[in-house]
């Protein structure tokens, strides 16, 4: 008998942990394992709210983690409903390139930082982490997501992070994240991974190609509003691309002179 499994039907499940990050930005932990690499997503639902892309925040194998920032129906509809099921399917889109690479610089604004922890967790499952220099950029101090794992990946690997606005507390870098770009070393072969709000992409592939990176070698994770997330109903599209389906990340080189690559 042949079967044929529905991509659009969503399992049902509650998270059996529940963490608010920030104000705003909460981490939601499932007993089922991550089957996904570093840069996928799945598509999570409320029944008569509505469907969210949202990245995978675990590594391989470990309880499979989503970090949201609640911005409208569906993700405040999850924030407000802590103990109801939540539809997820996936994984959906391609992974970070990490494989083969000689250095990775990784570089996340605000609520792109979940595939950069799953990364981390992807390359330290295989002891690759000293091949890792990640720049975290957040508004504030209190917006910083992950304040506990920061703390532990800071001895594990070149983590650093900077805040657009400092506070009295705040003993740290302060600047938007691009201006952490130049301090890094440049490897002959290392490649640089992108994700966060359009404008902070845009400026960080401008500072990584003054500092030596090619186009070849800079990817981007996009996003674009979905539907589907499987390539069937063309709302992701960008040039001859949909983003559900041959991304979410792109070489650089390969989108550089699509008009809207930073919409
Ligand atoms: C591949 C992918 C991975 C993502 N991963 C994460 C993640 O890990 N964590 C996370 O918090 N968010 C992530 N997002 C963004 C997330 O999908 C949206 O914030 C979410 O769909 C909003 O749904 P909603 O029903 O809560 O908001 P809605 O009620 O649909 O909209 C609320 C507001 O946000 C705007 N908006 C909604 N979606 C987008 C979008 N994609 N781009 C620009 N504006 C938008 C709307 O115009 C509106 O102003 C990801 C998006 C993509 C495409
Ligand atoms: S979301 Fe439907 S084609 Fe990409």
């Amino acid at each position: 008998m042949i079967t044929i499994k529905n991509e659009y039907l969503p399992e049902k499940m509650k998270p059996i942990r529940f963490r608010m990050e920030t104000d705003d930005t909460y981490t939601i932990v499932f007993s089922k394992r991550t089957m996904s690499h570093a840069g996928q997503f799945y598509m999570l639902s409320v029944d008569g709210v509505g469907e969210s892309p949202i990245s995978v925040a675990s590594g391989f194998g470990n309880p499979l983690t989503f970090s949201i920032k609640a911005v409208g129906s569906v993700t405040k509809y999850i924030m407000d409903h802590r103990d109801s099921a939540i539809g997820l399917r996936g994984p959906y889109g391609n992974a970070w390139p990490w494989k083969g690479a000689d250095h990775i610089v990784a570089i996340a604004g605000g609520i792109g930082i979940p595939p950069i922890k799953a990364l981390i967790e992807d390359m330290e499952s295989e002891g690759n982490l000293g091949d890792l220099t990640v720049l975290y950029g957040a508004r504030s101090p209190k917006d910083i997501v992950y304040k506990n794992e920061i703390e532990a990946w800071k001895k594990e690997l070149d983590f650093r992070i900077t805040v657009d606005n400092g506070d009295p507390s705040w003993k740290g870098n302060v600047g938007v994240v691009t201006t952490l770009i130049p301090g890094v070393e440049r490897y002959k072969n290392g490649s640089a991974f992108v994700i966060g709000p359009p404008i902070m992409m845009k400026f960080s592939v401008q500072e990584l190609i003054k500092h030596g990176f090619s186009p070849e070698n800079i990817y981007l994770s996009l996003e674009r509003r979905m539907e589907c997330g499987i390539g069937v109903c063309g709302h992701c599209n960008i040039g001859q691309w949909y983003v559900c389906e041959s991304g979410p990340i792109f070489r650089y080189s390969d989108v550089m002179n699509e008009p809207e690559v930073f919409l």
